[in-house]
């Protein structure tokens, strides 16, 4: 059965209240500015503040995780502690497009990549959380088919969002999800 989680970022409430969804995602680290808090101790009391302030006893929350924070196991575990009910892996990886005379291709001169080329990392990143954590884990970079979906499950997930490919292919979910 399909789930409809809300997706914001902090302490996030969902457009229309808490029933218009099943859930809420907070992203702690979701911005293109805070990339700057990488790795940082804040972070994880960025991680830890959002999640507690979701974390009202209405609806499940998940935190979703970025790649790029120092130990992605640390946040998940901060999460966990935080109150989350599942932790989502992952979100994009901050990167750089420039011209050749070096001005930003992108919007913002940093900018998240997605899409099939981080499913890799995010398959290995799902692996490492999900032996590590209670809570379940949510696979989620770079699906695009029915075996990308099988694999982030035997890498541990017990769910799995999709992104990227819903911009270049609409159907992509139902797609998928007949395939299953
Ligand atoms: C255009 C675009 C906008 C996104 N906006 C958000 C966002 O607001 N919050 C967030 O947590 N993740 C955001 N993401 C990240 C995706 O939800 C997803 O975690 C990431 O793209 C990896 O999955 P994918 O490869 O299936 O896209 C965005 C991704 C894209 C491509």
């Amino acid at each position: 059965m399909a789930r409809a989680v809300v997706e914001g970022t902090g302490a996030a409430s969902p457009p229309g209240g808490p029933a218009a969804g099943a859930g809420v995602e907070g992203t702690p680290h979701c911005a293109s500015d805070e990339y700057r808090t990488l790795g940082s101790a804040a972070y994880l009391e960025q991680c830890a503040q959002r999640i507690r302030a979701a974390a009202d006893g209405r609806l499940p929350v998940w935190a979703k995780l970025s790649p790029c924070a120092g130990d992605i196991v640390d946040a998940a575990r901060t999460a966990q502690d935080a109150g989350a009910q599942a932790v989502v892996c992952a979100n994009t990886y901050w990167g750089m497009a420039l011209q050749a005379d070096g001005s930003s291709r992108l919007g913002s001169m940093v900018g998240g990549l997605s899409g099939p080329a981080i499913r890799p990392l995010s398959v290995f990143q799902t692996w490492r959380v999900a032996q590590e954590v209670a809570v379940d884990v949510v696979g989620c970079g770079g699906i695009v088919c029915a075996a990308d979906v099988k694999e982030y499950m035997a890498a541990g997930a017990k769910a799995v969002e999709i992104g990227t490919a819903n911009f270049t292919e609409p159907e992509t979910i139902i797609r998928i999800t007949e395939a299953l």
